[in-house]
């Protein structure tokens, strides 16, 4: 439990950093890897709308350049009324490197979580196996 809140302070604090000054709506994720490490983004907006990124495709993008490659432990924060669940995209994205079975905490500026998990994210996800008489 006192990780999962580290988790969270770390969203928290990424999401600082956000660019958001097209929607106002600052999000910050922060990923823990196989080996331990911490991993952080928040969104990117870019005043080509469709150009920006979210939080966790950022905490993702770091996580891979550090050169780590599996997720344990995933949080994601915002100014929201309720928790705030990843997008379809990044719920696809969460799912190329974390089992199911990993622990998504959502949560609001405002100190409300809830948790849930990246198969429940994503049910009858699209996976590698869907693809194995093209591999
Ligand atoms: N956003 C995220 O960063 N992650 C999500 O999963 C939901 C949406 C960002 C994208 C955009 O910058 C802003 O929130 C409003 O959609």
């Amino acid at each position: 439990m006192a990780e999962q809140i580290a988790l969270i302070d770390e969203a928290a604090r990424v999401r600082e950093n956000a660019h958001a000054p097209y929607s106002k709506f600052k999000v910050g994720c922060a990923l823990r890897s196989t080996d331990g490490n911490l991993h952080v983004g928040c969104n990117v907006e870019n005043v080509a709308y469709p150009e920006g990124t979210c939080a966790e495709a950022g905490a993702i993008a770091a996580m891979i350049a550090q050169g780590d490659t599996r997720i344990t432990e995933i949080a994601v924060i915002a100014d929201s009324p309720t928790p705030v669940p990843p997008c379809g995209g990044c719920r696809q994205k969460l799912a190329e490197f974390a089992d199911g079975d990993v622990v998504v905490t959502l949560a609001t500026t405002a100190g409300l979580s809830e948790r849930t998990s990246v198969a429940a994210l994503l049910p009858g996800s699209f996976d590698a196996g869907h693809m194995a008489k093209v591999t």
